[in-house]
Order: structure tokens, then sequence, then C-alpha cells
């Protein structure tokens, strides 16, 4: 038993959508969420500047005496899940191996596409989880880099992310995808956007809940779930205080994010 919260991060408001599954599943649980808003988005960087951002984060999380943490990322996790779990003690999970995992189980006609960050595409690391389950699927992936600012933006439901969708993803449905992966925490809240252009015949994935429910396997397995009979108590930090974040944090979540408190993240 550790009545210590779980620290979650992502680069911007993305990881709320693994946040909001966390604490469905998970309701007792305390959560400190940090999103790297001075820096957002991570997907453009190279593989040893996400690491340096990872690390950092981890190093704030750790100064807030988490239990556990959760790389609500997917570009994090590709990039930093495997230096970061070599370097801490702490446990730490990404989002990619649940993502793989839940698209292998979904698909029919073997044929997945992956959506993500350029550098979660170009790192290759869905294809590599998706063959390790599931030998003879086919995975198609595409980077849709203008999604994360559209998000950021609280543009996701607006006429210019129809069109982005249409020009990323017509090509996949052509393809003949039966199932897309959002591999990237921040898609789900374009979620109604993306499944308009692709169509209701093809099944959207998003790798949150399947993450959520690796969190609590793994606090279970360490003896590490809190005894709290309580709601957990939710407490949000960001590099950079701008007015959307807890504009649309609150929407998405459906809460009031209140105390917002600025990190100045490049001391950790
Ligand atoms: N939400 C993140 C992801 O899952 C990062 C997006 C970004 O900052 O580019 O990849």
């Amino acid at each position: 038993m550790d009545n210590r919260p779980i620290g979650v991060f992502d680069s911007g408001l993305g990881g709320l959508t693994v946040l909001k599954e966390i604490n469905k599943y998970l309701p007792n649980e305390d959560t400190v969420y940090f999103g790297d808003t001075a820096r957002v988005p991570y997907g453009p960087r190279s593989k040893e500047t996400i690491i340096k951002y990872t690390f950092q984060a981890i190093n704030f999380l750790i100064s807030k005496n988490v239990k556990a943490i959760v790389i609500a990322c997917n570009t994090a996790t590709a990039r930093a899940l495997l230096e970061s779990q070599e370097k801490y003690d702490v446990p730490i999970i990404g989002v990619i191996e649940a993502g793989a995992r839940t698209a292998v189980y979904s698909t029919k006609n073997k044929v997945i596409g992956v959506i993500g960050t350029s550098g979660t595409i170009n790192s290759r690391a869905y294809n590599k989880e998706i063959k390790k389950i599931g030998k003879d699927v086919t995975v198609i992936g595409k980077a849709c880099p203008l999604f994360v600012p559209l998000v950021e933006e609280g543009w996701a439901n607006k006429e210019i992310s129809s069109t982005a969708a249409h020009m990323y993803l017509d090509e996949l449905v052509n393809k003949g995808v039966d199932s897309i992966v959002l591999g990237c925490t921040h898609y789900p809240i374009l979620k109604r956007t993306i499944g308009e252009a692709v169509g209701a015949d093809v099944k959207l994935i998003n790798p949150a809940k399947e993450t959520a429910l690796d969190l609590k396997s793994m606090l279970e397995e360490r003896f590490l779930m809190s005894n709290s009979t309580e709601e957990g108590k939710y407490k949000y930090y960001v590099s950079d205080i701008n007015e959307q974040f807890s504009r649309i944090a609150s929407e998405f979540l459906k809460r009031e994010i209140k105390d917002l408190e600025k990190v100045e993240i490049h001391k950790y």
C-alpha cells in the first residue's frame, strides 16, 4: 500500500487524455500532472532533446514524491522510455505497448494505420511493438504534424482541422486500413473530426484506456495501490501558463482546473 501520487506528463494538453482514464480506473489515486507547455511540440525534436526533456519532467515529478510515472506522450515513450527505465528506480510506463496491443486485437483485415508526430512515426516504435504480437499485420504509419498545434490552439472541432484530417488520412483509408491508432495523446481530442474524415468503418484506437489498466496492474503487482476511499486529489503543473490550458483542460476533463502552477522545468 502506498498513498503517494502518480506522476503523469506530456508536452502539453495531450496527456490529459490518459489522465482522464487513469482517474476513471484508479479513482482513489492522487495524481500530479505536468504539461511542458513552454516546449510543446516535442514531435519534431531530436531523440537527444526528447531524452533531456523527459529526464527533466521525471526529475520534477520525483521531487513531488510520486510512486510511479506514466509518460503520457507517444513521442517521449518512443524516444526515451527505455532510457528512463534504465536510469530511474521509480516504475515508469509509456503508452505505445498498450496502443499496439489494442490495435492488434481490434483489426480484422490486419491492416493497421498509425498516426502520430514525426518523432513517433520515424522511430517506428509502433511497428516494432505491433510486429511482436501480430507478425502478419501490415502497419502503415503517417505523421500528422499539424494536429498538435491545432489542439493546443483549441481548434479541434473547426473546419481547418477537418481539412487537415482529410489531407493526412484519405491516403490511409484508400490503402484499406480498418483501424487507426491515435498514436499521439493529443489526437483523442480530435477524435470526432478524425472519425468524420475516415468514416465509421475505420476503428479509432485510443491507447489511453489500456495504459490506465496497465498502470493498475503494475501498481497491484508491486503493492503500490492507495488504500484511500476518497476521490483522488489532482494537481496540475505546466512550464508556461497560457490561457488555453485551463480552459481546454477543464472542458476536456469536465472539471475545473484550479491552482495551475508554473514550473521552471529547465532547473530540473
Ligand atoms: N502528445 C504527444 C505525443 O503523444 C506529443 C505531441 C508533441 O508535443 O508533438 O506524441
